[in-house]
């Protein structure tokens, strides 16, 4: 049953109001918020080093120049994430210890590997293509310095997908070896891209709640199935095949008919067997130790300040 203050909450909610951090919210919109944006700001920061690990390898100097544009904007997304965390009362520390710990989640598609140049090209334009139609639906979320963030995040994406799609087209268009590499890199990426928009609404256990509070605005299933129709006909564009039998335009509903992912493996995945994730966990863990003695010397500063200020 609700109390008088939740019903007055939904009832801003329903009429397209946006709840700001000095707002009353239930403790529940509070949390599911903390754990959607903070495994949301993990993502982006854990999702740099797949994609890192080729900047030392680009092929050419322009190709090298974009990639590190596009990391460093990963690491800015995951740091508006982080604020806007921040803004229900819990601290950037915080979240990091729980990520170390293995108590909060990033999202399931940084465990895999990028073993080739043309991976760098379908993780902009299936992972980068997938995470935007999320967030464009994110943009219009309830809960206001989350929605403002996903406005400037979003602008970003679209460039990263376009210069994802940009390397495909390369390499689809190059030798018959470079086209090899571009199948490969679907074959291998496309199943892990549908994983990323979550378990069929049916196994989905949060999503009633969140879209009650319009925390989501689509369905796990909707944002897949518009992922896969906008992306299909881009594969067809690249001369590519997507790696599923079953795959056929249904004209009745007006999108395509598909395989669902193996969700034994997404499980896999998220228990922490996944082919990258005891790397990716080494890979945070070590820097976030290495930068002990900044963190140190910063609020070593603060302190001698702040002692300043008091004499
Ligand atoms: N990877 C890891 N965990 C996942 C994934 C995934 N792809 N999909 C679902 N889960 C987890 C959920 O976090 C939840 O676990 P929890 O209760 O321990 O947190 C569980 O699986 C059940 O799933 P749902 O009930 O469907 O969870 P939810 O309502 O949170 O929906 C979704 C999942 C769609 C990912 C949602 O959290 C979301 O929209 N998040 C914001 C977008 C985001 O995180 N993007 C990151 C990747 S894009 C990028 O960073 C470039």
């Amino acid at each position: 049953e609700m109390d008088e203050r939740e019903r007055a909450f939904q009832d801003r909610i329903d009429a397209g109001e946006k709840i700001e951090p000095q707002d009353w919210m239930p403790e529940g919109y509070r949390k599911t918020l903390i754990r959607q944006i903070g495994q949301h700001a993990h993502s982006e920061i854990v999702g740099q080093l797949p994609e890192g690990n080729w900047i030392t390898r680009a092929p050419t100097l322009e190709r090298k120049a974009i990639l590190l544009a596009k990391v460093q904007d990963e690491a800015g997304h995951g740091l508006y994430l982080y604020c806007a965390a921040e803004t229900l009362g819990v601290s950037r520390d915080e979240m990091t210890e729980k990520l170390h710990d293995g108590k909060m989640k990033y999202s399931s598609i940084f465990n895999y590997p990028t073993l080739t140049w043309a991976d760098i090209g379908a993780v902009g334009w299936l992972v980068d293509g997938a995470a935007i139609m999320n967030q464009v639906a994110l943009q219009r979320t309830s809960y206001g310095p989350y929605s403002r963030a996903m406005v400037r995040i979003c602008k970003e994406e679209s460039f990263h997908q376009r210069q994802g799609y940009s390397i495909m087209m390369k390499m689809a268009s190059g030798t018959p070896e470079q086209k090899r590499m571009a199948q490969d890199a679907l074959d291998r990426l496309w199943y892990p891209s549908l994983m990323m928009f979550g378990p069929s609404d049916k196994d989905s256990v949060h999503s009633a709640q969140s879209m009650a509070w319009k925390i989501k605005v689509s369905t796990n299933d909707e944002l897949r199935q518009k992922f896969v129709d906008q992306t299909v006909p881009q594969a067809e564009y690249l001369g590519l095949t997507v790696p599923d039998e079953n795959l056929k335009w249904n004209e009745e509903k007006g999108g395509y008919d598909f395989s669902e992912p193996d969700w034994q493996e997404f499980h896999d995945v998220l228990a922490g067997n996944g082919p990258c994730n005891a790397d990716r966990m080494a890979a945070r863990r070590t820097a976030w130790e290495d930068g002990a003695w900044y963190r140190d010397g910063l609020v070593a500063h603060a302190n001698k300040r702040a002692a300043q200020r008091m004499a």
